[in-house]
């Protein structure tokens, strides 16, 4: 149920800033566990800065950061740019109150005015269908490690941006932003 206890009033939604690394690190520990890191989509962020333009903080009243959702840069076989998304979280005594919504349609519309066709993500399946997500996109495309089939969820930001997309998902190559990002607002 949702009391005016725990309305925090109005919130802040800031592009993340330096100084919140450790608010957002702690955050995330605490809602994935210390082993998130051990996840195959960790491999793909490992030594690669995430996109700044598309990590956001909410931020309420008394200045604490209480949301946080990042994406990361990464290439499907070596052809197609794409957005790795999260970690999304939010404070466990704000959420159900639709600032995780609030977080991944800004986050979203960021990212397609920012020349972004496609968004691959590993979550909860009943969370991420509403926004578009969906595993039939993701079923010709691979991560380099396990992952939970039923959660591995794409969508196009750009109608038909999946179709024939195949093969494996890798890093992000910094060498290769220059020329790619060119090609980012092509595709
Ligand atoms: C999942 C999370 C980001 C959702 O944000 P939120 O602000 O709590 O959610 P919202 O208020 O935007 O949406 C609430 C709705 O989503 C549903 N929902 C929340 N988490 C869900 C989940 N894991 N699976 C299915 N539905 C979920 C709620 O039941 C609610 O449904 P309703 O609108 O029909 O009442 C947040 O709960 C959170 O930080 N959880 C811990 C970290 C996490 O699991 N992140 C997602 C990684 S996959």
């Amino acid at each position: 149920m949702v009391g005016p206890a725990r309305d925090p009033g109005r919130l802040r939604l800031l592009r993340e800033r330096v100084r919140d690394d450790g608010a957002i690190e702690a955050m995330n520990e605490a809602a994935f566990g210390p082993d998130r890191q051990h996840k195959t989509v960790y491999r793909l962020r490992e030594d690669v800065k995430p996109i700044r333009e598309l990590c956001f903080v909410a931020i309420d009243q008394k200045g604490r950061m209480v949301a946080s959702i990042r994406n990361w840069p990464i290439e499907i076989n070596e052809k197609w740019p794409a957005i790795l998304l999260g970690p999304l979280a939010i404070a466990p005594e704000l959420r159900g109150l639709g600032y995780g919504k609030a977080l991944m349609w800004h986050s979203m519309a960021q990212s397609r005015m920012q020349g972004h066709s496609r968004i691959i993500l590993v979550g909860d399946p009943e969370y991420y269908n509403q926004f578009g997500f969906r595993r039939d996109l993701a079923l010709h495309i691979q991560l380099p490690g396990w992952v939970e089939e039923r959660r591995f969820l794409a969508l196009e930001l750009v109608a038909g941006a999946m179709i024939g997309v195949h093969g494996m998902i890798g890093k992000w190559s910094p060498k290769k932003r220059a020329s790619t990002s060119t090609r980012r607002r092509r595709n």
